[in-house]
């Protein structure tokens, strides 16, 4: 499966889906292509350092939303992308552009959703007292962080956690969460339902 991954900062999701699907060819995925929205980034660094092709696709410089999206679905298709892997993307997607990767379109989020979808999910999560966090990988929907679930890791919140000690906890375990949940896709452990949009598990993880 050839897998392209969105990204719009440091890319350390980025460096683990590289590393671990350069180590372990069970996994059957092979990272094709790189885009960041914002230039300069350090995933983009990562991205060439493995060898893989890097595109800078500025949102800033197009119109409109839809110009930007055609710029990426047009890389996506030139580079023959299976999968779509959202990491650390920091830009909302359309309609037209989840509809034509559904199914095939995954997403981060450092929360065990449904709690705490959006942004500052770290902090959301904190503020609310909860004594167990963590992320979650899923297939992308319209609605922002809805998606059907593939993969959730927690962590336990402790006395004294800040903000920035809970990000890097998280980050921790979506190391493993987002390259287990790409593996299980690429494999065909589980897939989409377009019907229902629901997972549909064709064994045990
Ligand atoms: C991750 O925490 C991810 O859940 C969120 O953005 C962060 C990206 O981090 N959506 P990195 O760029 O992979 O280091």
């Amino acid at each position: 499966m050839r897998v392209a991954v969105l990204i719009s900062g440091s890319g350390t999701n980025l460096q683990s889906l590289i590393d671990t699907t350069t180590d372990d060819p069970s996994m059957m995925a092979e990272i094709v292509l790189v885009i960041s929205n914002i230039p300069g980034v350090e995933g983009l660094n990562r991205a060439r350092r493995a060898g893989v092709l890097a595109l800078e696709i500025d949102h800033t410089k197009f119109k409109t939303r839809e110009e930007f999206e055609n710029k990426m679905l047009e890389a996506l298709d030139r580079t023959q992308v299976d999968v779509v892997c959202l990491a650390g993307f920091m830009r909302v997607l359309t309609k037209n552009f989840v509809s034509k990767w559904r199914g095939r379109l995954l997403n981060i989020h450092p929360s065990l959703l449904p709690l705490f979808k959006g942004l500052h999910a770290q902090r959301q999560a904190l503020e609310s007292g909860v004594r167990v966090a963590g992320c979650t990988v899923h297939f992308v929907e319209e609605e922002i962080d809805a998606g059907a679930i593939i993969v959730q890791e927690s962590v336990t919140i402790s006395v004294g956690e800040t903000e920035e000690s809970l990000i890097e906890k998280i980050k921790k375990v979506e190391h493993t969460a987002f390259p287990k949940a790409l593996k299980l896709l690429a494999t065909n452990q589980v897939y989409l339902d377009k019907e229902i949009g629901k997972a549909k598990w064709l064994s045990n993880p």
